[in-house]
């Protein structure tokens, strides 16, 4: 939540921040702002809205090679200019940006700030008041910066201007990330490489309570103790065509139709040379030695996790217990005595999962992450890392690191089963070939599933999903794809369990969405939309070949059962995208979200 991008070197720094805060507005898109120093002082930009609107505020009659840059998810404050980063000291001395949420902001407020006037409702307006508080008793500018971030409690990721200073930009993270950037005659700082891939693909990685002296020719890293610290820089393995949309109009569209070729790259990092599933030993045996595994996520990794857990418990005979992140730490269950933790998120950032990661270790456990985002946190702090190997996924509706996550955890079943000499009925590479190639006829379904979304959710205000086993599951995540991105009042519910109470909301018309691809419970599923048909429900049910009746509305090709959720949501998926689309909605950036969400 939010981005940060900073910029020294020789070159105008205008158009590269802004270019740069494009590629992190899928951190947030509150507000955005700039600033930039060059011999006439300090220049602030900053405005309510998206990096469009900011775009046309920026006086770029003066060059200037040192700037600053952010985009907001707000979190003290409401959306608005004053509100917006960067944000400055009283005398305009400093200049601050910042991702991250200080705890403690009001309590520094009363013991250092009593006499400062503040012009925003932000916690991080605190930080930069400090800093210039500091210097006015005496302290140098690294002194009071280092000593400014000792006394913040929560995370931050900081960049900061001194206008007397204009060759340097002191840098600090704790908790959210932060990367260096390495040029030739410049150097950058972003929130995600993704932002600066336009000059550089060398970064350097940092750690919690680092600062950083940042110029146009040299980094230098420090603990908080003053330490330097030597680091070597590597390699963003990114494509820039991975974070184009190129010729889609959304990037949404464009990862849902990614999705067979992430399920083939997946068999293809999980194989070995002679084609067998293979899964880091140190993972297997902490999988094998645990006596229960508890999968901590929130939102659409949740709902992988669920799927997750069937599998685990089906295919490898380990109970799986899955836990919603922001309730986990206050509502933490009796643990077994030989606990594994599978922590599931696509940005590797979340931080309720993170807290509950804290949390664990404290008490001495081990941790498996499994997330998109290599050297993420959760990835660093966890003891084992498993990769989606989805690439970037940048609209805020997560789609194909859904279906990664769910291949991820089969292949992890599926190794943990072979290695306790548990036999499985099914080739998964085969099985899951089979998903990629009925993922590929679901690209071509586009029209039909613009005609669904037309038809059942044009004018709605509710809809209804409905499932049992597996498909209760993808009814959730595709509950939560319509609500976030259309904002129809979307549930998701085991077929079984409306006619105790949620039924009472069946209305003349409301639609309901039924997934059938179980035969064990197709009988049942089918009785269930029965009983809401007979009390008006409009019904589309979405079925798999060979359970299919005359009155389903698509019928999906056939893959093994277990494997249906990496199917079966791609409509949900594509009937969200078009609903969304015909209510005009913002369908990559939905209000109130953000796509990483680094605050509990
Ligand atoms: O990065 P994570 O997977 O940890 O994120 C978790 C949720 O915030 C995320 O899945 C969210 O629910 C998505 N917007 C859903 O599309």
């Amino acid at each position: 939540m939010c981005g940060i991008v900073g910029y020294i070197g020789q070159q105008d720094s205008k158009e590269i921040l802004l270019k740069g805060l494009e590629k992190l507005e899928y951190r947030g898109y509150d507000s955005a702002g700039i600033a930039v120093i060059n011999d006439n002082g300090v220049r602030v930009f900053k405005e309510k809205g998206r990096i469009a609107v900011l775009r046309q505020i920026v006086d770029q009659t003066e060059q200037a090679p040192v700037g600053i840059g952010h985009t907001r998810w707000a979190t003290h404050g409401v959306p608005s200019q004053v509100n917006a980063h960067p944000h400055q000291s009283t005398s305009g001395r400093f200049t601050l940006v910042h991702n991250g949420v200080i705890e403690n902001y009001s309590i520094i407020h009363r013991e250092y700030l009593q006499d400062v006037e503040l012009k925003s409702e932000t916690d991080t307006e605190i930080i930069v008041q400090v800093i210039e508080k500091f210097i006015s008793e005496g302290l140098e500018i690294e002194e009071a910066f280092r000593k400014t971030l000792t006394i913040l409690k929560g995370s931050y990721a900081l960049a900061l201007l001194d206008s007397k200073d204009k060759e340097t930009i002191y840098i600090a993270k704790n908790k959210s990330p932060l990367l260096i950037g390495l040029g030739d005659n410049f150097n950058v700082v972003a929130s995600d490489a993704m932002a600066m891939l336009q000059v550089t693909d060398q970064y350097v990685e940092l750690m919690d309570k680092e600062m950083v002296i940042l110029k146009q020719h040299s980094v230098t890293i420090k603990n908080l103790e003053g330490t330097v610290i030597e680091r070597n820089p590597y390699t963003a393995e990114l494509d820039a065509s991975d974070i184009e949309k190129g010729t889609y109009p959304h990037y949404m569209l464009k990862e849902i139709d990614e999705q067979p070729a992430v399920i083939r790259k997946i068999i293809q990092k999980y194989q070995s040379d002679d084609n067998q599933l293979v899964i880091d030993q140190d993972i297997l045996y902490a999988m094998n030695a645990a006596d229960r595994i508890y999968i901590v996520a929130a939102g659409t990794s949740y709902h992988a996790g669920l799927v997750g857990k069937e599998y685990i418990e089906k295919m490898a005979k380990i109970p799986v217990e899955v836990h919603v992140a922001s309730e986990f730490s206050y509502n933490m269950p009796l643990l077994s005595e030989k606990p594994l933790f599978i922590f599931i998120s696509q940005s590797g950032e979340t931080a309720d999962s993170r807290g509950v990661l804290v949390q664990i270790k404290e008490l001495g456990y081990k941790a498996l992450t499994i997330t998109n985002v290599q050297g993420s946190t959760l990835s660093r702090e966890a003891d084992y890392t498993l990769l989606l190997h989805a690439g970037p996924e940048i609209a805020v509706a997560s789609t194909k690191a859904y279906t990664a996550q769910i291949a991820v955890l089969s292949i992890l079943a599926a190794v943990t089963a072979e290695a306790k000499g548990l036999g499985l009925d099914f080739d998964l590479v085969r099985e899951l070939g089979i998903v990629a190639n009925g993922m590929e006829v679901l690209r071509d379904a586009k029209e039909e599933m613009e005609r669904i979304a037309l038809e059942y959710l044009a004018t709605t205000r509710n809809c209804f999903f409905i499932g049992r086993a597996i498909d209760f599951y993808v009814g959730l995540e595709g509950a939560l794809k319509l609500k976030e991105i259309s904002y129809i009042q979307a549930e998701g519910f085991a077929g079984g369990e409306l006619k105790h109470g949620t039924i009472a909301l069946i209305e003349n018309g409301t639609p309901i969405i039924a997934l059938a691809t179980q035969e064990r419970v197709n009988l049942g599923i089918r009785g269930n939309v029965k009983e809401v048909v007979a009390r008006g429900a409009n019904p589309c049910i979405i079925s798999m070949k060979g359970l299919e009746t005359e009155e389903d509305r698509y019928v999906l090709p056939s893959v093994n059962e277990m494997l249906t959720p990496l199917l079966s949501v791609i409509p949900l998926q594509l009937i969200s995208y078009y609903a969304a689309l015909h209510r005009d909605c913002d369908v990559d950036k939905p209000r109130n979200l953000a796509k990483s969400v680094t605050v509990e």
